[in-house]
């Protein structure tokens, strides 16, 4: 897999030569490479960012800077989008009232258009996009929320694009235009908080994501058994190691006792209890039919 990240602090990405993903690289398995955005200006004060449009507080990311930047890592020409082009896609997926210029849309579900009559491109997938094509990543608090099933997803993919903001954010049409491109741009939040930009975020995603891929782990079941994993995920049980009794505290004596069917069985009544527990919505989502008779009764 190679993976490129752009950022304006790339000092940030040095531990990712520590650890397992360190020797995945040695291995061969994954490459990472870092760059610094400021390395695309062409202004003394190698600036990244300007006030934004329509007044607020802070610095909102320059479009040209990163699109300078991406063409590059992509190997993309620049262009002016037509925005002809846009309504014509959205006519195409969604029907002609979705581009009816009347800043109504067709159904509740329908993409909504912005004041220049601009599809909000940025709030849907890349349908059109080379399934096996770069997949261009930009972390983002209010994006959908990054999950397991994303990190299997992507580890299935050659090419990952990070792209870290900083300050407010980054200027919206910078993901359109490359959905435009018909490059499969996602943004993600890796949770309801704000960090100071994305480069933690992109941490965590690399990591989930990398972890997955086949060879990188010494243990390959450790991840299938593990917690979010498939698709009835419950959390994952609790873990025990010796001494059997410790500062007074026991392990669960079916866990001693060598009969593989009862541990499955107390782990799966310790992993639904957990999960009901503390992650209600995972009980929520559950396919009924993935729970047997005997799991109705915990
Ligand atoms: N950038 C700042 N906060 C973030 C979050 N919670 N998730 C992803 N990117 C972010």
């Amino acid at each position: 897999m190679d993976i490129d990240i752009v950022s304006v602090f790339p000092e940030y990405f040095d531990v990712l030569n520590l650890s397992l993903l360190g020797k995945a690289q040695q291995k061969g398995l994954v490459t990472v490479r870092t760059h610094n955005l400021r390395d695309w200006t062409h202004d003394v004060h190698h600036s990244v960012d300007d006030t934004p449009v329509g007044g607020g507080a802070g610095m909102v990311m320059k479009p040209e800077v990163w699109a300078e930047c991406l063409d590059d890592l992509l190997g993309l020409d620049p262009v002016t989008v037509d925005a002809l082009d846009f309504q014509t896609a959205v006519a195409s997926r969604f029907g002609n009232d979705a581009v009816a210029n009347d800043g109504a849309s067709a159904d509740e579900s329908s993409p909504q258009l912005d004041a220049e009559g601009e599809y909000a491109l940025s709030d849907y997938d890349a349908g059109d996009a080379e399934p096996l094509g770069p997949v261009l990543i930009f972390p983002n608090p209010s994006a959908p929320m990054f999950t397991q099933k994303d990190a299997t997803e992507l580890a299935g993919r050659q090419r990952l694009v990070f792209g870290c903001g900083r300050y407010e954010g980054y200027d919206a049409r910078i993901p359109r235009y490359y959905r435009a491109q018909g490059i499969d741009v996602r943004e993600y939040s890796i949770g309801d908080y704000v960090l100071n930009g994305g480069e933690v975020a992109v941490s965590v995603m690399l990591e989930a994501i990398t972890r997955l891929l086949p060879g990188f782990m010494g243990n390959a079941e450790s991840i299938v058994e593990e917690s979010y994993t498939g698709d009835n995920a419950l959390l994952e049980h609790y873990q025990y190691t010796k001494p059997a009794t410790w500062r007074g505290l026991s392990v669960p004596k079916v866990l001693l006792g060598g009969d593989h069917g009862k541990v499955d069985r107390f782990r799966r009544d310790e992993a639904l209890a957990k999960t009901s527990r503390l992650r209600p919505d995972l009980i929520e989502k559950l396919d009924c039919h993935a729970l047997d008779k005997k799991d109705r009764k915990t």
